[in-house]
């Protein structure tokens, strides 16, 4: 389906515009929205197409909710701490609130489409103007409008149907990078997750639509895009096709303007030959594989149903850099799982010192109402967990450090984003590799790539100076 098409909500959006033109003309100021944004970089792209329809609606953006006249906060819900912070953030909402009626409060994302979450948040917080979740993003300006004509909480939360829809106006992040959604939803259902609970099952874009849409980006002189999708490798296996993810990289490596291509998140399970071949050919695709493990435990491996062993996953990671000599391997790690045991945990710091990560998120496993794994026994005490994090976390950083040093008076390309979040007189990119780099240069160089010498290599970050304007 076409946003464009949805004739209810091009008429709420067009009604709500027409009354911010008229609050302009009577006022002299334009009405301000604020979005908080948790969780990860699918929530992030949601909040841009939030951002879209709001700038469309003739809201312009605000990061102060002292002034803002729409706030609202995109929610997750993968760990227990991203909870506790939304509730502590809405509920300091409610003197504002009382300060000023009109002020409009919303709350979406991951967490509203946890069952029942929806009325308990109506119930906690009854100033909440809209509630919805991750299925109706694109209704917003309907609900939006319900709610500017009403008293009562608006909560409209939907099943997952196997409907995409298209067109909804995003309004990017400006700079070089742009995030493209591929797929939604997850069938993997890993027993300590919850995303597949929240964001419905896998759905694939058809192929134009992407190829399209990053035609598009690169007009509008963005460099470099991420494709995401919960488990990127299975794209294209719902739309009864033979056009899988390595087929989409090969078309998007033609395309004019994108000098990088990323994608996030790799299921080890479907990381096929294919597609190592696809990035060992595709010039734009970057020399990174954020590879997910879990755990080094085969043990624990089955228990979260991650339908791969150790051994296999070692063997994949040997073909990868095999036929990409020199790639970048991030994962993701879980300590304390229901059941592992000091010598499961051994297993895990082991298969980190063999594979050598060029870094890790590394978390502490929280029991999320609804998995699998929340119901098993033997859920591991705070303490054992807190240690085992602080243990894996030491070896990690050794690991890092000592991968990073190896760039010292290397010479890297770097597409510079900025100038550093530290230091105002530096400039700030990535590598291929993934890698942050601050570097002297002139501010010219932002939104190009650079070769830069890295002079001094961190645990965090590499520092260096630019030898050569553009490359
Ligand atoms: N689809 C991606 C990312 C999912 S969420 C993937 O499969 O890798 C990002 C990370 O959060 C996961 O990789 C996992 O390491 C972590 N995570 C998910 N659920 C968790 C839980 N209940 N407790 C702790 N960490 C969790
Ligand atoms: Fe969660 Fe597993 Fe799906 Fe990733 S692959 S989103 S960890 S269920
Ligand atoms: Fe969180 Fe939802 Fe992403 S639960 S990690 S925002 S898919």
């Amino acid at each position: 389906m076409r946003f464009q098409e949805d004739k209810n909500i091009l008429e709420a959006m067009k009604y709500i515009r027409r009354q911010n033109e008229l609050y302009y003309n009577r006022t002299g100021r334009k009405k301000l929205a604020m979005i908080t944004t948790y969780g990860c970089q699918m929530n992030v792209h949601d909040s841009e197409k939030l951002r879209g329809m709001l700038n469309y609606m003739g809201y312009a953006d605000t990061e102060n909710k002292e002034n803002a006249d729409l706030i609202i906060y995109n929610t997750c819900c993968v760990r227990e701490h991203a909870e506790e912070r939304v509730y502590g953030n809405v509920g300091a909402l409610y003197s504002l609130k009382q300060e000023r009626p009109d002020l409009i409060i919303g709350i979406c994302g991951c967490m509203m489409q946890q069952e029942g979450m929806a009325e308990n948040v109506a119930r906690r917080f009854p100033f909440v103007d809209i509630i919805f979740g991750t299925h109706n993003l694109h209704s917003f300006p309907e609900l939006l409008l319900k709610a500017l004509q009403s008293n009562n909480t608006v909560v409209e939360i939907l099943n997952d149907d196997r409907n995409i829809v298209e067109g909804v106006p995003i309004n990017r992040a400006k700079g070089v990078s742009a995030w493209v959604t591929i797929m939604y939803g997850c069938n993997n259902f890993c027993s300590y997750c919850i995303v597949p609970h929240v964001r419905g099952r896998e759905k694939s874009r058809s192929r134009e639509d992407i190829l399209s849409e990053i035609r598009d980006i690169a007009r509008n002189g963005y460099k470099e895009i991420t494709l995401l999708g919960q488990n990127v490798n299975s794209y294209g296996k719902d739309l009864h096709g033979n056009y899988l993810f390595s087929d989409l990289l090969v078309d998007i490596d033609k395309i004019e303007g994108i000098d990088r291509v990323r994608f996030m998140t790799s299921h080890p399970k479907d990381l096929s030959d294919e597609l190592i071949k696809a990035m060992a050919s595709c010039k734009k695709v970057c020399e990174h594989l954020h590879l997910p493990v879990q755990s080094g435990s085969n043990n624990i491996l089955s228990k979260m149903n991650r339908k791969y062993t150790r051994e296999q996953y070692l063997d994949l990671i040997a073909r990868v850099r095999k036929s990409v000599p020199d790639i970048a391997i991030t994962t993701d790690i879980i300590v304390g799982f229901p059941g592992e045991t000091e010598q499961d945990f051994q297993d895990t710091l082991d298969l980190v010192r063999t594979v050598k990560f060029d870094s890790a998120f590394t978390f502490m496993y929280s029991p999320r109402q609804g998995t699998r794994a929340a119901k098993m026994k033997d859920q591991i005490d705070k303490d054992v967990k807190k240690q085992r994090l602080n243990e894996l976390l030491e070896v990690q950083n050794f690991i890092t450090g000592q991968k990073n040093s190896v760039f010292k008076n290397r010479i890297v390309e770097v597409l510079v984003e900025g100038t550093s979040k530290n230091d105002p007189n530096c400039l700030s990119g990535r590598t291929r590799t993934n890698k942050l780099v601050n570097f002297k240069g002139s501010p010219e160089l932002i939104g190009k790539l650079a070769h830069v010498k890295v002079t001094n290599p961190k645990c965090w970050t590499l520092e260096g100076e630019a030898i050569s304007e553009e490359v």
